[in-house]
């Protein structure tokens, strides 16, 4: 009885007799009211990642039982447990910080509890990214199933969508055409359903990375989180766990069959071509790293050559994520794309990718995902600069910048924390101009602040209150992926370890060219080094015990993902 390896058997706890074992992890499981029956069907485990403190996830309870259904539905038993949630502006100092945990949990809960299949519930920024790199190394099948995005809001007329629209509107207030009674009125029009971020951000982003990956079922990255396809998709997904947890071992289709180097590749396209987020190419240098597949930066600027970008999407476009679903959802876009990416892939289906886009719908709405022939964009959306400010790299989103600002040389205007920007950038006795470039240092992943979203430097006020709308801002922190601007982030590497940005000087000269894919400290190399015998560098804060502790002595630079060092395949290191 004991050797049966599936459903309620897998992973018995040890007393030293495993018949015992068994014997009590099913008299237990009867307490909660299971007879013999189900408990011998092959059991899907569903990663619950409702929360309080979660608004994104606040549907979740819903999609939970539709998922049961497909499951019960296709012969399965379902089994939810509760996984760690992130809710983007609820964590304190960053999401960022508590991502790698949730994937521990995440991993370790899949691996530890008697299950044949899971389904991932994620939605939220750092939750899909979480949960992929948990399941990278899963040794049962995994379906991620999305949480979708809110659908907009509306305030006098105007369309509003979380959270390109928050930003856009906190500029307006800072430079004064706006009153506080009328950022008061829009702060409750922005957020006004279920669901993650309405526009292209990262957790849109993610979702359309994950179904390019094949870890999520066709056509569900876009389903707003309130539509009725939504459940149909969660139920899907539950049978279709099901189904993946009775195929044999040697055919299971675990996670790495499907996150391969091919389909990393698909995904790192659809990225480009979607407009997306700059957090993520960070996040799948992470997943892809469990798996001992690189990404290096000098990869992603050939595929972005050769990649348009094709939805008009907010940050980089017009419209929202529900537009996406209307328009064909990111079928559509796989299928523009079909001829620069790896067809064979494997997917969640049992299809491949390129099975998949054979039956994939005619329709589209052009309006929304423009032909690879009439691009919103001739090249892809994020570009990788590399140069003596950023040796290892840097990222810039430039189907969100300004193209007047790609050839740049400017004067640095420094911040060396987010308490000194804080404290400075709206002070009327700042010395900056227009065509200053904004620096801000140690606001890397080792920095106090743990790489927060702080790279959107806001225009200081007498220029914002001047006209002014873009500048060149560089950091070594990262940006919302609902932001725009022409942003370099996550310099590599970073100041609070001594990279180049650490060096740089009010008044200091500063090149950025696009199309030599440089960014450069204009100072000789015998400055530089003087500099860098002078630096003193703020050592990482110093935690004795717990988590904090861990991230801070593990955690590695973008070009790592930002992953711990031991949970990254060594092969990387
Ligand atoms: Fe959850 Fe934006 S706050 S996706």
């Amino acid at each position: 009885m004991a050797t049966q390896k599936h459903g309620l058997a897998r992973g018995l706890t040890n007393y030293g007799d495993m018949d015992f074992s068994l014997y009590l992890r099913r008299a237990n499981a009867a307490s909660m009211g299971y007879g013999r029956d189900p408990l011998s069907k092959p059991v899907i485990g569903i990663a619950d990642t409702a929360s309080g403190f979660n608004n994104c996830h606040r549907h979740v309870p819903e999609m939970i039982e539709a998922v049961k259904r497909g499951v019960l539905m296709t012969g399965g038993l379902p089994i939810v447990f509760p996984t760690i949630s992130l809710g983007e502006t609820f964590l304190n100092p960053t999401s960022m910080m508590y991502r790698n945990l949730m994937s521990m949990d995440s991993e370790e809960m899949i691996q530890a509890q008697p299950m044949d299949a899971a389904v991932m519930i994620g939605g939220c920024d750092k939750t899909l990214p979480a949960q992929l790199m948990g399941a990278a190394n899963a040794n049962i099948p995994i379906i991620s199933l999305i949480t979708g995005p809110q659908l907009t809001g509306h305030s006098e007329g105007e369309r509003l969508g979380a959270c390109t629209d928050c930003r856009r509107f906190w500029g307006k207030f800072r430079a004064g055409e706006i009153d506080q009674a009328g950022i008061d009125k829009i702060e409750s029009r922005l957020v006004t359903t279920a669901g993650t971020c309405a526009v292209m951000g990262t957790a849109s982003t993610m979702a359309c990375i994950t179904e390019a990956l094949g870890m999520a079922l066709p056509g569900t990255a876009a389903i707003p989180a309130t539509h009725a396809d939504r459940l149909r998709a969660s139920e899907a997904s539950g049978a279709q766990a099901v189904v993946l947890a009775s195929s044999d071992k040697d055919n299971s289709l675990i996670p790495n069959r499907i996150i391969t180097p091919k389909s990393v590749e698909n995904a790192l396209r659809v990225l480009l071509a979607i407009g997306g987020s700059t957090n993520a190419i960070i996040h799948l240098t992470a997943v892809a790293g469990r798996l001992g597949i690189p990404i290096p930066l000098t990869q992603l600027n050939i595929l972005s050559d050769e990649t348009p970008v094709l939805i008009d999407l907010k940050p980089t476009g017009e419209h929202y994520m529900e537009d996406l679903f209307k328009a064909g959802g990111l079928g559509v876009v796989l299928r523009e794309l079909k001829h620069l990416l790896n067809l064979d892939c494997m997917t969640v289906t049992g299809q491949t990718l390129g099975e998949r886009l054979e039956v994939e719908p005619e329709y589209v709405d052009r309006t929304v995902v423009r032909s690879l022939d009439d691009p919103i964009q001739p090249m892809g959306g994020l570009v990788a600069l590399f140069g003596s400010l950023a040796p290892k790299g840097a990222i810039l989103k430039r189907s969100a910048a300004d193209p007047k600002l790609f050839e740049t040389e400017g004067r640095a205007v420094v911040f060396s924390s987010l308490e000194d920007l804080s404290l400075r950038i709206d002070d009327p006795a700042l010395d900056v101009e227009e065509n200053d470039i904004l620096i801000l240092q140690n606001a890397g992943p080792k920095s106090d602040a743990a790489m927060p979203e702080a790279g959107y430097l806001p225009i200081p006020k007498k220029l914002a209150r001047a006209g002014v709308k873009d500048m060149v801002r560089i950091s070594d922190a990262r940006m919302s992926g609902t932001a725009y601007g022409t942003i370099v982030l996550h310099v590599t590497p970073e100041a609070a370890v001594g990279g180049p940005l650490a060096l740089v000087k009010n008044g200091d000269r500063i090149k950025i060219s696009v199309k030599n894919r440089s960014l450069d400290l204009l100072i000789s190399e015998e400055e530089m080094q003087n500099r860098l015998k002078k630096l003193h560098i703020k050592s990482p804060p110093k935690y004795h015990r717990g988590y904090k502790k861990l991230y801070y002595d593990t955690v590695l630079q973008a070009d790592g993902g930002c992953d711990f060092d031991f949970l990254r395949d060594p092969s990387l290191l």
